[in-house]
């Protein structure tokens, strides 16, 4: 069965190296009534809602090193088996596809990606496909031996997983882990070129809410951008609950009050999920990801692939679509491109958590990739 290059549509040679140009819809267009038309099968990765889909993110393991208590439990969770893995091979191949259909940025994901023998070997083969971004997010247990080989693999940043400041309190919120280490991660991915380095900061209210401003000094002070991040019902233990969620409003007060902020205007081109803002007097950025309290989902741009080669189209649904089975049948690269558009296609408006039949999806964070 052939393999050969995946068309784009119009506006493309249909062939690496020619991505499909893309726009990014303004929010309040991304709000409408759902379009009832077919399915395109050229163009970019558009949803039923207008929202055209350029962002990737790649989980390369559900493993991971630590235990945070937002994220896994603490025993009893089982992992896929390698067999069940997309190869690098496979996952460069979906890559590659999902850049002629107009992804721009990739980011990898785990569990902890720096957990999967030869992730740097993954790194150079998407880096080859000349995206935009190329991206890893950490806990930054290792990233201090894998910065500088991630860097010269082509690598462009890492987001760095740091939920305290306090030793003790660090180790008993990841369960695992060691404070110094990851801070000296950051020093050493700064010294790789991987820049800016972005600091994810999972709140939850009781535990670590206290150290807001401790964060937003050590933001001033080194420079990486600071993100507090809203607590989501995606806990392996399943114990999340609302009134455990520090609201971005909250920080926002709290942070400003100190050191006054302003917003940084959103690029046209960037419907990330964090909102920023600078501190007045010039010393470095904070962001807040305010998925709970003020969902995003109306400019949300991202496509998740899992370690095992599902496609995923939001973190809370699992509708999932597999490229392994297609890919393990010998499927061509335009069967494997209908599957992304399938999903993309079948994208609700929003994660639904305010709406009384909420569920909270079967796969917590580390299955899915964050
Ligand atoms: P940047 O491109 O550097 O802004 O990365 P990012 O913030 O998108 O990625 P990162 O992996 O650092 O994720 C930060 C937080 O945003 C994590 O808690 C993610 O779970 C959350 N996040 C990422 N994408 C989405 C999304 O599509 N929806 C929601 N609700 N949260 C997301
Ligand atoms: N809610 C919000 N963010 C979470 N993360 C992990 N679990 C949760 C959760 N329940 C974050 C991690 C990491 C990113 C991939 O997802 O802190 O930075
Ligand atoms: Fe591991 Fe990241 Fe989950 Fe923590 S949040 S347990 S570091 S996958």
């Amino acid at each position: 069965m052939s393999t050969g290059p995946v068309s784009a549509g119009p506006g493309s040679a249909g062939q690496l190296g020619t991505p499909v140009r893309l726009g990014t819809r303004p929010a309040h267009e991304s709000h409408g009534v759902a379009a009832s038309g077919a399915m395109p099968t050229v163009g970019p990765l558009v949803d039923t809602f207008g929202r055209v889909h350029s962002d990737l993110r790649i989980s390369i393991t559900d493993r991971c090193n630590l235990r945070c208590v937002y994220c896994m439990p603490e025993e009893g969770l089982s992992f896929l088996p390698k067999d069940d893995l997309l190869t690098f091979e496979q996952i460069a191949r979906v890559a590659r596809i999902a850049r002629v259909l107009g992804v721009t940025s990739v980011r990898v994901t785990g569990g902890e990606p720096l957990v999967r023998h030869g992730v740097v070997d993954l790194v150079g083969r998407l880096a080859e496909l000349g995206f935009e971004d190329l991206a890893l997010t950490t806990n930054g247990t290792s990233l201090g031996h894998f910065a500088a080989p991630l860097a010269a693999a082509g690598l462009r940043r890492v987001n760095v997983s740091c939920d305290s400041l306090r030793p003790d309190r660090f180790a008993s919120i990841r369960r695992r882990g060691d404070l110094a280490r990851v801070l000296s991660s950051m020093d050493a991915a700064e010294a790789a070129g991987l820049q800016p380095i972005k600091v994810n900061v999972v709140l939850v209210a009781d535990v670590n809410d206290d150290e807001i401003l401790d964060f937003a000094a050590f933001a001033r002070e080194t420079g990486r951008i600071v993100r507090f991040i809203e607590y989501m019902p995606l806990d392996a233990d399943g114990s999340w609950r609302r009134e455990q969620v520090v609201p971005a409003s909250a920080v926002l007060e709290q942070i400003g009050g100190r050191w006054p902020l302003e917003p940084v205007a959103a690029q046209e081109d960037d419907p990330a999920p964090a909102t920023r803002y600078r501190f007045l007097d010039g010393s470095g950025e904070i962001g807040v990801v305010a998925s709970v309290t003020q969902p995003f989902c109306g400019t949300c741009n991202r496509l998740r692939l899992t370690a095992e080669g599902a496609i995923r189209n939001c973190l809370f649904s699992d509708d999932e679509l597999s490229t392994r089975d297609v890919l393990r049948a010998g499927g061509t690269d335009d069967e494997i491109a209908v599957l992304l558009r399938r999903a993309v296609w079948g994208k609700r408006a929003g994660h639904g958590m305010d709406e009384p039949d909420f569920l909270r999806p079967v796969r917590s964070m580390s299955m899915i990739g964050g």
